[in-house]
């Protein structure tokens, strides 16, 4: 955790020092560290019983809508993101969760995260199509 902190920092100043770099956007691996790793773990391995793995996690790894969905809308005792992070923040690190720890799935974009977060509440969680 000390090092997650001391490397948002330095992601901060990175940004804060280079304002001719627009897309100065904080590492993927650093927005996980940061807001999901105190329950799954830098590992994505979890803790058995309580927080449940996402490293070979078929849903990670299946259809982007539901990760995404999941992951905005929370469930059971998984908080939900949607006011928290942003739609290119969220899609960087299910990016991220989906190439780890031998996940291999293809990358989520922004606009996967966006077209997900305006669907009406009846779809949520649904499997889309
Ligand atoms: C406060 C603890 C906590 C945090 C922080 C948290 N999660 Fe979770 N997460 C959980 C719990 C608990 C579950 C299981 C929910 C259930 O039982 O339905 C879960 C489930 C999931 C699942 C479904 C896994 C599966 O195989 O069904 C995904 C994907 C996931 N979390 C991703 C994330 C991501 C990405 C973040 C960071 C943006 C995050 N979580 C942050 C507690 C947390």
């Amino acid at each position: 955790m000390i090092f997650a902190s001391r490397f948002s920092l330095l992601a901060l100043a990175l940004a804060v020092s280079a304002p001719g770099i627009a897309l100065a956007a904080p590492p993927p691996q650093g927005l996980f560290m940061d807001n999901c790793s105190a329950c799954h773990q830098a590992t994505g391995k979890g803790i058995k019983g309580a927080f449940p793995a996402l490293a070979g996690s078929p849903l990670v790894q299946g259809e982007a809508s539901i990760v995404v969905s999941t992951v905005l809308n929370g469930r059971a005792g998984m908080p939900a993101f949607k006011d928290d992070l942003s739609d290119a923040d969220l899609a960087a690190i299910l990016t991220y969760v989906r190439s780890s720890w031998g996940n291999k799935a293809k990358p989520v974009t922004a606009a996967d995260v966006a077209k997900v977060r305006k669907a009406p509440p009846s779809a949520r969680g649904l499997q889309a199509h």
